[in-house]
Parts: structure tokens; sequence; C-alpha cells
């Protein structure tokens, strides 16, 4: 107890260091402008040289107190020795410098000095900063097309990509469905520059080697795992992952971790592998990107842009509604942070009905009563009415839409009576109904009718064996 209390003491006055650094970095270049920019009287030395010996203290203090936040250990290593040494470098040449100027050194060996100590201390910030901030901090805001230039790989982009999953049970449950999600929300502490709680969630081997506390994993038992544990508490709980202040993981996020803790924390198997129950299949279907395609005519008009007063009176409602590009007006509406969001909140999209392309109403209490609303969207391309209460009557109302391409009923009452609705939306390209009450009769015979529809119900038989049993390209 006394040594972790001691460590703590040690912590908070590391914590010092990133603000004290800048003192002595301050007055080294400003010692720099008064040795190259002024003239060189006697007076000007010796308030170069008093500038210097006070640059050497402070200097050794940031070091001392650098030296005390290292020992929380949550930095990369490598990056931390590097920026350690050249620390410690620019300390020793402030020092010599300050000591060389003083017993009178000639002009030309201390302005070598000075630039030595300067082109240090400047790499030793560099270092300083991408170890606080992350190794692409500086570059991460530069516009795609220079960070082309440079070499470099997106950004937040790349980040925050989830891959897409088209063949829920074949996807591997870490690599496709884990691992984006710790990548999302967790590895911006837990990484290779920065291990708060001497934690990685990057790589597998990181993952089960665990924290400062051990292993944050138990196999099978996700209550006596920290990793599950930490997402469960109370969110002002000083030890809830992540900390406040950062998007927490919605329940669906929780759940997939938990399940996938459970069933052994596997880095390999599929989803297919693991056996799932219907909550947890509820939520897998929620992680499924539909196929898209831009090839719909739509994308060919032009159209005004929405008024973004009424994007933002839509947003207050937990709705995300954004361009789906920068230089297109065409907007793709997602309610995936509003799962609450009723036919009465989502009336206000009719002030953009003439924008909308993707409309994303999965999981919501969205029913029957704004089905005409729907129907209203004129270049509506792409549905998600997955997990609503919409039944096949509601469909009929769906008849007339001229662009409709794909529509995704997973999870919903429907039966082989919706699909007939169905089969007279002739733009309609694909059809998705895992968990529905159709039958194969009733989708052969939407295949009479609409020949060109693919439709996906691979979640009709047993899981997991039987997944994807009914799964059916009807024509290509
Ligand atoms: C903003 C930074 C931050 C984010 C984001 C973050 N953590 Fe942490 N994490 C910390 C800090 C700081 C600690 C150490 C203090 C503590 O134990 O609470 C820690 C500790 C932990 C520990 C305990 C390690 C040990 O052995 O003591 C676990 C487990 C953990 N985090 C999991 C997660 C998970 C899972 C996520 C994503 C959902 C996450 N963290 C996101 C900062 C973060």
């Amino acid at each position: 107890m006394v040594a972790e209390a001691g460590q703590s003491w040690l912590i908070f006055w590391g914590h010092f260091h990133p603000m004290l650094v800048h003192l002595p970095i301050g007055m080294f270049f400003i010692a720099g402008i008064l040795q190259f920019f002024s003239k060189q009287t006697t007076e000007n030395h010796d308030v170069v040289v008093r500038i210097l010996i006070w640059t050497t203290v402070f200097s050794i203090l940031s070091a001392a107190m650098g030296w005390s936040l290292a020992q929380s250990g949550e930095y990369d290593p490598e990056a931390l020795q590097i920026h350690q040494w050249l620390g410690i470098s620019t300390c020793v040449l402030s020092a010599v410098l300050a000591f060389a100027m003083r017993s009178g050194m000639n002009p030309r060996p201390t302005n070598t000095l000075f630039i030595l100590g300067l082109t240090c201390l400047t790499i030793t910030g560099h270092y300083g900063g991408n170890l606080t901030h992350g190794s692409d901090y500086l570059t991460a805001s530069l516009p795609g097309s220079a960070r082309k230039m440079l070499g470099m790989k997106e950004a937040e982009a790349e980040r925050k990509e989830v891959p897409k999953i088209t063949n829920l049970p074949e996807a591997i449950v870490y690599t496709q469905l884990v691992k984006p999600l710790l990548t999302q929300k967790c590895t911006s502490c837990h990484n290779d520059q920065k291990q708060k709680g001497k934690l990685r969630l990057d790589t597998p081997d990181f993952i089960l080697k665990g924290g400062e506390d051990g292993p944050i994993i138990s196999e099978g038992k996700p209550l006596d795992s920290e990793l599950i544990k930490r997402l469960l508490l109370d969110e002002n709980d000083e030890h809830h992952m992540p900390p406040k202040g950062k998007t927490p993981l919605t329940e669906n996020e929780i759940a997939l971790l938990h399940w996938w803790v459970q069933h052994g924390a596997d880095f390999t198997k599929k989803v297919a592998q693991l056996p799932a129950d219907e909550k947890i299949k509820k939520v897998l279907t929620a992680y499924i990107k539909m196929e898209e395609t831009q090839e719909s005519p739509v994308f060919k008009l032009t159209i005004k842009a929405a008024n973004e007063a009424d994007l933002e009176r839509i947003r207050k409602h937990g709705l995300l509604a954004n361009p789906i590009s920068k230089d297109q007006n065409f907007i793709e509406v997602n309610a995936i942070n509003a799962p609450r969001v009723t036919s009465k909140e989502l009336a206000d999209l009719r002030a953009i009905q003439e924008q909308i392309v993707r409309l994303k109403l999965g999981n919501t209490r969205v029913g029957g009563d704004f089905i005409q609303e729907i129907a209203a969207m004129p270049l509506l391309i792409h549905l998600d009415l997955n997990h609503t209460k919409m039944a096949d009557k509601d469909l009929e109302e769906l008849k007339n839409m001229a662009y409709l391409e794909s529509i995704n009923l997973v999870g919903t009452q429907i039966t082989d009576r919706g699909l007939v609705h169905l089969a007279k939306i002739k733009s309609l390209k694909r059809v998705y109904l895992w968990q529905t009450r159709v039958t194969e009769q009733g989708i052969l015979a939407l295949k009479k009718i609409n020949p060109a529809l693919t439709v996906k119900s691979g979640f009709k038989g047993k899981w997991p064996l039987e997944v994807d049993s009914t799964q059916m390209v009807l024509a290509k």
C-alpha cells in the first residue's frame, strides 16, 4: 500500500512535466534570439548567460518530473527512450553552453553549441508531443490530399472504418466485430504509444496479457473479466471504461463483447461457430452493413441542399442526418443513436423529404403510422426497418416508390403477404429477411414477379448450423 501511495505521488508530480517543460523551452529560444539577433555587447552576453543558467535549472527540474511521469508505464517505451535521452542531452548542452559562455568562449564554437542545443530541444519537444498526443497528432488534421502527397495513410477515416460485413455467419468475430469496436472506443488510450493502466488493446497478444492488475479476461466468465466489468460500472465510477467524457459503449456493443468473452474470447472463430441466443442475433444483425451501389439514377439528379436549421431540429432527436458526401446534397438519416425515437419526432423529417436517399430506422419504435411519410420521400434508395413493428399491410404503401433499391426487414413480423406488396416495387433489388416469418414458397413467388431481386434470408434456419440455408440469390 505504501509503495502504491508513493507511486501515486510520483505520477502526480510527473503530471506537471508537460506544463513545466515549456518554461525552459521558451527560455532557451529567447537566449538564442538574443545571441543571434542582437548586438554582441557585454551586457547582452551577461543576460544570455543568466538566461541559460535558469534554462538549465528548469530543464533539470522538468526532466526529473518527466522521469516521474514515465513511471506510470503508460507510454511507448521506444519513443520514451528517445525523448528521455534527447531531453537529457538538451539539459547538458544548456549547462555546457552557460558554463562556456561565462568563461568567455569564442563566438564561433558558442554559436555551434547554441544551434546544436536548440535542434536537440526541438526534436525532444516533437517526441514529447507524440508521446502525449499520439504519433500522428501533427499530421492527422492535414487535408486528405496533403496526407496522400506525404505518403501517409488516411488518419481518422482509417481508424473508424468498420469492415463491411455482408455474410455475417462467415465473419470472424474478433477481426470483424470486436477489433473495430476496440479501435473505435478504446485504443486511443490503450495502444503502442499510450498504455493507460499498462494495458494495450490493439493486438490479441496484448489483450491476453492484460494490464497492471493482470489479465483482463477470464475465459467464459464475462462478469469476472475486468474488460467487461469496467463497461458495466456506473458511468460516474472512476473505473468506468471508457472514462467519463468519452463516448460510452452502446448496449449492443457491450452485449457483443460480453458474448465474445463468454464463448472463450477466441481470436479466430467465425460468428457461426459461437452459440447465439435470440438477443445476440439481434445485436449481431445490427452490425451488418448492407451492400450499396452508387449506380442509382438518383445520383444523376441535381437537387438543392437541405436547410441547415431543419437538419439541426432533426439532430435534436438524436438522429444522425448528414449529406452522404461533401459534394452532394443527398442525405442519409440514421437512428442508430436514437432507439427511442417514434413516428412523432420523425415527423420532422418531412422538411428534408426531398433530400433523403437513405433512411435507417432499424431498432426504433417507428411503426405503421409512419409509413406514409416514408412513401413521400421521392428519392429514397435504401430503407432499414429491421426490428421495428412494421407489418405486412404497411408495406403496401411503398408500392409507388420510384427509386427504392433495398429494404431491410430483418427481425420483423413480415410474412409472405408482405412480400406480395414488395413485388410491386419495380426498382427493388435487394431484400433482407432474416428472422421474419416468410417462407421459402413466399420467396419463390416473389422471384417469379421480380426475377432481378436478391433475397437474403439467411437467419431463418436453426442457429448456428443452418445459417444461410435459405439464402437465395434468385437471379443475376
Ligand atoms: C481516455 C482514455 C481511455 C479510454 C478511451 C479507455 N481507457 Fe481503459 N483505462 C484508462 C486509464 C487512465 C486506466 C487506468 C486507471 C484505471 O484503472 O481506471 C485504464 C484502465 C483500464 C483497464 C484496467 C487495466 C488494469 O489491469 O488495471 C481496463 C480493463 C480498461 N482500461 C479497458 C478499457 C476498455 C475496454 C476501453 C474501451 C471501451 C477503454 N479502457 C478505454 C484510460 C482509458
